[in-house]
Parts: C-alpha cells; structure tokens; sequence
C-alpha cells in the first residue's frame, strides 16, 4: 500500500526541522499521503541514532549509499543553505540511481501563474513565499519564510534567499548565491554567482561575481 515516497532529509539544523514542518503540511494538505519522512542524514557518522524532535538521524554522508539499498526509490532533500556543501553533497549521491530530488513547496506558499513557473529539482519553497509568474528556477534552491520572487526571474543553481528577502522583477540570480534575509533586490539587477547579499542590504546595482555586499545602498563589504 502507498504510504508516500520514503524521503531523508540532508542536514540537523533549525532549518532542517523547519523543512520537516513543510513535508507534514503538504501531507495534511493532501488526501494521499505524499511522503514517508525516514528521518536526517548527519555528515557525522557518530550522530546516527540521535533523535532530533521526534524522528532520528538514520544514516551519515558515508553509510547513506548503503542505507538507500532498502529502497526502490529514496527522496533526498539538501536541507543546507551552504551552497559549496549542497553541492559537495549531490555530487556523492549523482552516482546513486534509485535517489530522487523532488521539489519541498510549502502549501502556504502563493505560486501565481504556474504554467510559466519553469523548476528545476530539489528547491525548497518555504510558507509565505511568493512567486508570480514567468520564471525559471533551476536546482537546489532555498527560498525561505515569506520572500518573494517577481515575474521574469532567472534563478541558478544551489543558491539561498533568506527570509523576508524581496526579489523584483527581472532580476537574475547566478548560482551559489547567498541572499540574507530582509534585503531586497532592485528590478533588472544581476547577482553574479558565488556572491553573498548581506542581511538588511538593498541591491540596486548589478553585483560582480564573488562579491560579498552590505547596507543600503549595497556596497562592496
Ligand atoms: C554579509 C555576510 C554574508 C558576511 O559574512 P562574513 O563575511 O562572515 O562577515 P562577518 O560576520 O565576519 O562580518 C564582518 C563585518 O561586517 C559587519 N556585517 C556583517 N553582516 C552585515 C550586514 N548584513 N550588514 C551590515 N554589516 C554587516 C559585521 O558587523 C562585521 O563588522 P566589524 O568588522 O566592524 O565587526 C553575513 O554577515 C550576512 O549578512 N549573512 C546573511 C545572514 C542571514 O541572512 N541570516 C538569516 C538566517 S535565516
């Protein structure tokens, strides 16, 4: 019988139990069960068996290939606003042919136009979030508490948006971008990849790869 997709979450922090809210909203929200949470992967091999609220840490980074030999077909979900380590994560599991990535999209999010709302995997779409229309949005992406993301978005890889954080029209988001929470990105700005937006800064220029900005207006930390 189908009691939802087995799924672990990546990560044990605050975040991660967060995320955890999420999977059991979407299943209240849902007449059929949409997923079995298993439990959390730690990096540390020695945490396996602690308990985080009401649920353990089932596997570690290193006995997670293993582990997901009792499964058909395994969700994972990168719980980790740490762009490099998001990416040092999946590059281990890629090679693990029954992992699925499935995108966490909170039923208190307000997704506007669907349709034109182009997503990649594994994203993360806190409660309170809204996302308009004509979009692309591509893997592993955090979008947290209550931000939003306006029409003809481009959004990368790995990246993070804290809560709070206003994303206005026609803004593009290049990968491994940090955006900290409460900051607010003015329309047509581009974020080049591997920057970090402070928390609090208004972008209202486009932002050079690499860069790490604060205040308002944004400049150069
Ligand atoms: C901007 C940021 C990425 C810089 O991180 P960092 O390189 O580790 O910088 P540090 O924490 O060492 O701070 C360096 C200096 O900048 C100041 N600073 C840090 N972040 C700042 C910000 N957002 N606005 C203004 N000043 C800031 C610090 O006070 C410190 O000043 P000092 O040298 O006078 O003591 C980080 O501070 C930030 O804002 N991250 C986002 C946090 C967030 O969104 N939190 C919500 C989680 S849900």
């Amino acid at each position: 019988m189908w009691n939802g997709l087995p799924i672990v979450i990546f990560g044990t922090s605050g975040f991660a139990k967060e995320v955890l809210s999420i999977i059991e909203d979407i299943n209240k929200q849902n007449y059929i069960k949409q997923f079995d949470f298993l439990g959390f992967v730690s990096e540390n091999d020695d945490e396996i068996g602690k308990s985080i609220g009401r649920y353990k840490i089932v596997a570690s980074d290193s006995t997670f290939e293993l582990y997901s030999k009792n499964y058909n077909q395994l969700g994972a979900i990168l719980s980790i606003s740490s762009s490099k380590i998001k990416r040092s994560i999946y590059n281990n599991l890629v090679k693990i042919k029954n992992i699925i990535y499935p995108n966490i999209i909170s039923p208190y999010a307000n997704i506007g136009d669907i349709i034109s709302i182009n997503i990649g995997l594994g994203n993360i779409i806190a409660g309170g979030c809204t996302l308009t229309c004509d979009m692309k949005i591509g893997n592993f992406n955090i979008v947290n508490i209550n931000s939003t993301i306006g029409h003809d978005c481009i959004i990368g890889d790995y990246c993070t948006i804290n809560p709070l954080s206003s994303i206005s029209g026609n803004v593009e988001i290049k990968d491994n971008v940090l955006i900290g929470a409460g900051s607010s990105v003015m329309q047509g700005v581009t974020i080049g990849e591997n920057s970090s937006i402070g928390l609090g800064a208004f972008v209202v220029k486009d932002v050079e790869p690499n860069s790490t900005m604060i205040c308002i207006p944004a400049k150069k930390m």
